[in-house]
């Protein structure tokens, strides 16, 4: 189709786009562990609005279309956590994914700060576990979501960037 993705800041037209698209992305997450409650599947829209207006919000585009998406947000010990990343699934396996992963990085240290980076992914998402490691992330620890999920905690410094990044 001759369209590159590209990545930039979330603006509050995306909204909406976001919205649905972290709803269908997620569906595999949920099969994954037997639940549909999971947060990404249960936030509101006017809650996306609010992350889109507040914190670090980066999307993948492909023409008028939102393909990918991020979020980050700093924490008062200056590790930005961040999460509910998402790339449509006729488009996974494109390296969309790492790409806004680096995008948010940049945008957290660059315009927020950021020391550190924090994120958490389902101790079952072996992907997910992949493609993380890959860019530098380091288990830390586990914690049990608020869904019932393991949820296993990695950490990579500000800075620190994988050389196959
Ligand atoms: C997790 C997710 C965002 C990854 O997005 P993605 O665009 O597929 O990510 P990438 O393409 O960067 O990496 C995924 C795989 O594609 C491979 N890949 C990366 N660049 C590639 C390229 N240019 N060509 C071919 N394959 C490539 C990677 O090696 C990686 O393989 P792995 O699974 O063995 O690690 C996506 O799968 C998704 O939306 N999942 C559902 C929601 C979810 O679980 N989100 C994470 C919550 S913690």
């Amino acid at each position: 189709m001759g369209m590159s993705v590209t990545i930039s800041a979330a603006t509050e037209e995306d909204v909406e786009q976001i919205f649905r698209l972290q709803y269908l992305c997620f569906q595999s997450e949920a099969a994954l562990y037997g639940n549909y409650r999971i947060d990404p599947l249960v936030q509101s829209l006017d809650s996306v609005r609010e992350e889109v207006v507040t914190d670090c919000v980066q999307v993948a585009r492909l023409g008028e279309e939102v393909v990918g998406s991020v979020r980050g947000r700093v924490n008062e010990d200056g590790a930005a956590a961040i999460g509910k990343l998402c790339v449509h699934p006729r488009l996974q396996g494109h390296g969309i994914g790492a790409r806004l992963l680096r995008a948010a990085e940049s945008a957290l240290a660059d315009q927020r700060g950021a020391k550190r980076f924090r994120l958490h992914t389902g101790h079952r998402s072996e992907g997910n576990l992949g493609l993380y490691r890959r860019v530098g992330y380091e288990t830390v620890g586990t914690v049990r979501g608020a869904d019932g999920v393991p949820m296993i905690i990695l950490e990579k410094a500000a800075g620190a960037y994988a050389a196959t990044a």
